[in-house]
Formats: C-alpha cells, sequence, structure tokens
C-alpha cells in the first residue's frame, strides 16, 4: 500500500449479490481493501459502521465505488468517442503527439481510467503492444474487472479493451527493470498540478489518484526506455514541460491540453 493513500475504502456485494463470492473476494485483495458481508445494509450505514470512506459494490457489470454520492466505476465513455472519431478519419492530438503507429509498443505511465490507453491499443491494433501502469490499487483493481466484465458495445471495442495489460506499481519502480528501447512510447498524463475543474469525468479519479509530481529520474528512465518519444500531456502553458525539459507542441481542441514530446537519443 502506497502511505500517500489513507482513505480507507470496503467492498461488498449487492444486496441480491452472493457474500463471499470469489471474484469479488479477488478483486478485494488486488484493490488492498476490506471485504465486508452486506447484512442489507444501504451505503450510508456500511459507511458509518466501517468506518469508511467509501464502499465498493461488487455488480454483474463491474465494480463501482460509492464515495457517499458520487460513483467511481470503469467506463470507456471518452476513448470511446476518441476512437470513433479516429475510425471516421479524425486526427487525435495525443496520438499525432506519439507518431504513433499500427503495431507500436506503447507503455502508459499513468493509466487512471484507461482512456488514452484504449485510443492507444485501437491505433496499435492486435500486432502491437499497450501496457498501463497505475499505483492507486483501487484505481487499477476497478479499471481491470470494469474491463473484464465489459460486455457493452462493438467487438472492435471489447478487443481494444482487453489489450490493455494493467500494472499496479509505482511507474519509476517499473521502468527502472525495464531493459533500454523495450517500447516505442512512454506517456505520461499525471494528474494535473492545477486542475481543469470543468472535467468533471476524472473528478471522482481526484480521491483515489496519486497526486505526486512526475519526477526528473523518471524521465530520464522513460527515455532510456523509449526507441522513439517519450510525451508528457499536461496544461497549456504548465512550468511542468520546462522544468521536465519537454517541447510542448501539440495542442488539441481541447484549449487547456498541450503534449510535450521528448526524442529518444536526443
Ligand atoms: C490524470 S490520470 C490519467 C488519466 C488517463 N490518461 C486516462 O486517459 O484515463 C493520472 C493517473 O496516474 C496515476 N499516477 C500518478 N502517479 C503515478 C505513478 N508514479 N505511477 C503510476 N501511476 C501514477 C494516478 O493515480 C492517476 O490515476
Amino acid at each position: 500500500m502506497i502511505p500517500y493513500i489513507m482513505k480507507r475504502y470496503v467492498a461488498t456485494e449487492t444486496r441480491s449479490g452472493n457474500p463471499g463470492d470469489p471474484e469479488l473476494m479477488q478483486f478485494a485483495a488486488e484493490a488492498g481493501v476490506s471485504y465486508v458481508l452486506r447484512r442489507d445494509r444501504s451505503i450510508a450505514r456500511i459507511m458509518a459502521e466501517e468506518e469508511a470512506d467509501g464502499v465498493i459494490v461488487w455488480k454483474q457489470e463491474g465494480p463501482v465505488l460509492d464515495l457517499g454520492g458520487e460513483r467511481f466505476f470503469y467506463h470507456p465513455s471518452m476513448g470511446k468517442n476518441r476512437v470513433s472519431q479516429i475510425r471516421k478519419g479524425h486526427s487525435d492530438p495525443m496520438i499525432e503527439a506519439m507518431g504513433l503507429k499500427r503495431g507500436w509498443e506503447v507503455l502508459d505511465c499513468t493509466l487512471g481510467l484507461g482512456a488514452d490507453a484504449l485510443v492507444v491499443s485501437f491505433v496499435v491494433g492486435d500486432e502491437g503492444r499497450i501496457v498501463g501502469v497505475e499505483s492507486s490499487p483501487v484505481t487499477a483493481a476497478i479499471v481491470r474487472w470494469g474491463i473484464k466484465k465489459y460486455s457493452k458495445g462493438p467487438a472492435w471495442l471489447k478487443a481494444a479493451m482487453d489489450r490493455i495489460e494493467i500494472i499496479c506499481a509505482d511507474h519509476l519502480e517499473v521502468l527502472k527493470q525495464l531493459p533500454a528501447r523495450s517500447f516505442d512510447i512512454v506517456y505520461f498524463d499525471p494528474m494535473f498540478r492545477h486542475p481543469i475543474k470543468s472535467s468533471c469525468a476524472i473528478s471522482p479519479l481526484r480521491q483515489l489518484a496519486d497526486h505526486r509530481p512526475l519526477t526528473e529520474e523518471a524521465i530520464a528512465e522513460a527515455l532510456r526506455v523509449s526507441r522513439s518519444r517519450v510525451v508528457l500531456k499536461e496544461r497549456v502553458g504548465s512550468t511542468e514541460f520546462e522544468r521536465l525539459g519537454f517541447k510542448p507542441v501539440f495542442t488539441g481542441e481541447h484549449r487547456d491540453i498541450a503534449y510535450g514530446i521528448i526524442e529518444a537519443g536526443s
């Protein structure tokens, strides 16, 4: 367990669910949370009795974290919309910044909800590879099991989701263990130093997320691991680009966001 994540979450079944479901037990162990019996209790009562900041309910369609109002669960939403645009022949600024090609291997060091990883997965296709690293055990487990349980939408969407390999760890530890030049692209989308208030898609994620700033050591390791480029997403005008040695070059239709790159071997 990573020390900065001080919140306490518990996992339980639905009111009509199977107590002690083996998949729920596996999920709870991966997420690093305690399992509690539902005993027909409301979410508010579980939160009070178990002194929990949130309750993860094991639903047929995947785990749902209830924070006492706000809910967090896996959904391909933003990634799916972007893939639909790419399928219609539109460009995507993140893909442009990466210079991404079919068959490439990408290490996403900040998986979050996996929206960017889904877009990458679609573009690299089944000859490529996408590995997502997420240091928040609850986020990683919700996304991993949410993808496993996701059964809606077209076959191409499910195929792209299923290709995302998820590792729950600090990206620096993962990078340090990787051989030189083992991925084409290494990508970072850290929690913005100054969040965009209107970005409600990731608002519940904020409570779960690792908010530590990127380190120069992680960027140096990423440059060693990358064959093509290291890409950083940040707010337009962020001082993080300069601090970490990136040239902010690509902005999308979303005026607030920019992508910086450092070419491998530069
Ligand atoms: C802004 S979100 C990423 C959103 C993601 N690109 C998407 O499309 O859904 C940043 C995520 O990176 C994770 N994170 C931050 N620092 C990390 C680290 N050192 N190692 C692994 N994950 C990290 C946070 O916990 C958070 O879930």
